[in-house]
């Protein structure tokens, strides 16, 4: 009688499991329907945000980005990348014709210390960073352009100055804030002896247009997905209503819009979202984001199968260590749903190795993939709907609006389709192939497939470091441009 008692507790606790899933599987769903509501209100937050400064949770920043390379630059140009969880240094040197003769990128960790620390300690290891790379490159003498890429909200006054809004993406260092961090880079190398100075400030987004740009001038809007996400598009100068007055060469500027800020009742919000927003250091901001990037997507997938275990004995004993916040990285997430084989041999293995839960059997693991997939599934197709939003806005998604992007739209009709590029980089989108695929799928969902065929997504390597030198190169002759 005890036995079947037994097994009798062990099914419903096993069945409160199952109902766990459910519920977080209709919490996270994302029919093209909603999808389309959170388009429209992607498109609705932009109008406001170009309005006015604090119209909408989307700070639609100005760049001064009002030319992109267009292949005809020439010469030896050196980037920073700062802002994800890598670091690195680029050197490139390009020929007109869009060639690019050479490029020599070094990537390394950012010590977690320094994301805590002070302004100085930061910026004092970037520039000795540079420093040793240019030490080894044989050219410290010369005096030289550089690409900074700073990927994080910055108010920007020109197109090589601007200072930090607040920090994104676990970084805080409480006395950057409100300093002007081209400044702060330019102090760090001067401090170092470096005869060099930062002529482009440029959001990673903004570097990935730039790069996309270079190779195809059809590229209009660019997105990361990375540890964070975000995006940029060519806006026409008339419509950034904020800044009236504004008046470029192109009639156009890049704008950042920080979308990871973007925000909606529509979004498919659960209770795992917000325990997440409470474990991190911007809270109730960077919604869009916390639903979306790198940083957050294995910690939402730990608090369901946290809870799980807590309301049910699906892992045992052992299962204390999915206590620890942030022990499933994203990286785990995609190789736990990745994993094709008959017997969830890798699945088994993190769940051993990472997780410390010994010997869950076969069904258990299928359940943690279920738990990766709605994680994934819900985070690709919602940067699908902030992509369309972004065609939506520039007239390009097929509804018929009127051609709003600064290029190449004379004499077309109404609504007519035109070739369209997102460029688009970030470990998400290029290394883990289910997001990609989710994420495609979503955007023919959204667009119809005869639209969906007029939109390439393009994937850079290292285009926001590489983009970065580019625009150095392109502004390092006209960087005064000022706000009117
Ligand atoms: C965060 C930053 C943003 C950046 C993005 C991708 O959202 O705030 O500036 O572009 O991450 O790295």
């Amino acid at each position: 009688a005890a036995l079947v008692a037994r097994r009798a507790s062990a099914r419903a606790r096993w069945r409160r499991a199952v109902a766990l899933l459910r519920e977080f599987e209709e919490g996270c769903a994302t029919p093209p329907a909603r999808l389309r509501q959170v388009v429209d209100a992607m498109v609705v937050e932009m109008h406001a945000g170009l309005a006015s400064d604090g119209g909408s949770k989307l700070k639609m920043l100005l760049t001064f980005v009002d030319a992109l390379p267009n292949g005809n630059e020439e010469g030896i140009y050196y980037s920073i990348d700062l802002g994800g969880t890598n670091f690195r240094v680029l050197r490139v040197e390009v020929g007109a014709g869009s060639v690019i003769i050479n490029q020599k990128v070094e990537h390394q960790p950012i010590p977690e210390e320094l994301t805590k620390g002070t302004t100085e300690d930061l910026f004092n290891f970037v520039a000795l960073a540079l420093k040793s790379f240019l030490e080894r490159e044989d050219d410290q003498d010369l005096k030289r352009a550089l690409g900074f890429t700073f990927s994080f909200p910055v108010r920007q006054n020109s197109v090589s100055s601007g200072s930090l809004i607040r920090w994104t993406k676990g970084f805080s260092i409480e006395d950057t804030v409100g300093k002007d961090v081209a400044q702060c880079l330019n102090d760090a190398l001067a401090r170092c002896g470096l005869n060099v100075r930062v002529t482009a400030l440029v959001n990673d987004t903004v570097g990935t247009l730039a790069l996309g740009h270079y190779y195809d001038e059809d590229t209009v809007a660019a997105v990361i997905i990375g540890s964070g996400t975000n995006a940029c598009y060519i806006e026409r100068t008339d419509a950034i209503i904020k800044c009236q007055g504004l008046l470029t060469n192109s009639g156009g500027m890049v704008i950042n819009m920080e979308w990871g800020n973007f925000w909606s009742s529509h979004l498919p919000r659960t209770l795992y979202d917000i325990s997440l927003d409470e474990e991190t250091q911007n809270r109730n901001d960077q919604g869009f984001e916390k639903m979306i990037s790198g940083m957050y997507l294995g910690e939402i997938a730990r608090l369901v199968l946290h809870r799980m275990a807590q309301e049910s004995d699906v892992f045992g004993d052992a299962a204390d260590s999915l206590s620890s916040p942030f022990i499933l990285s994203t990286p785990f997430l995609a190789a736990i749903r990745e994993d094709d084989s008959p017997d969830l041999s890798e699945v088994r293995r993190i769940l051993q190795e990472h997780l410390k839960i010994p010997d869950a059997p076969l069904k258990t693991r299928r359940l943690v993939v279920k738990v990766c997939d709605i994680v994934t599934r819900r985070a690709a197709r919602l940067a699908a709907a902030g992509i369309v939003g972004i065609l939506k806005k520039l007239g390009r998604d097929g509804s018929g609006g009127v051609a709003s992007s600064s290029s190449s739209s004379g004499g077309r009709a109404r609504g007519q389709l035109r070739r369209t590029v997102v460029a688009i980089e970030g470990g998400l989108y290029q290394g883990y192939s289910v997001f990609r695929e989710y994420l495609d799928e979503a955007l023919v969902e959204i667009l119809g497939e005869e639209v969906a065929r007029s939109v390439t997504l393009r994937v850079t390597e290292d285009g926001s470091g590489i983009g970065a030198a580019l625009l150095a190169a392109v502004h390092s002759s006209n960087s005064q441009q000022q706000v009117p």
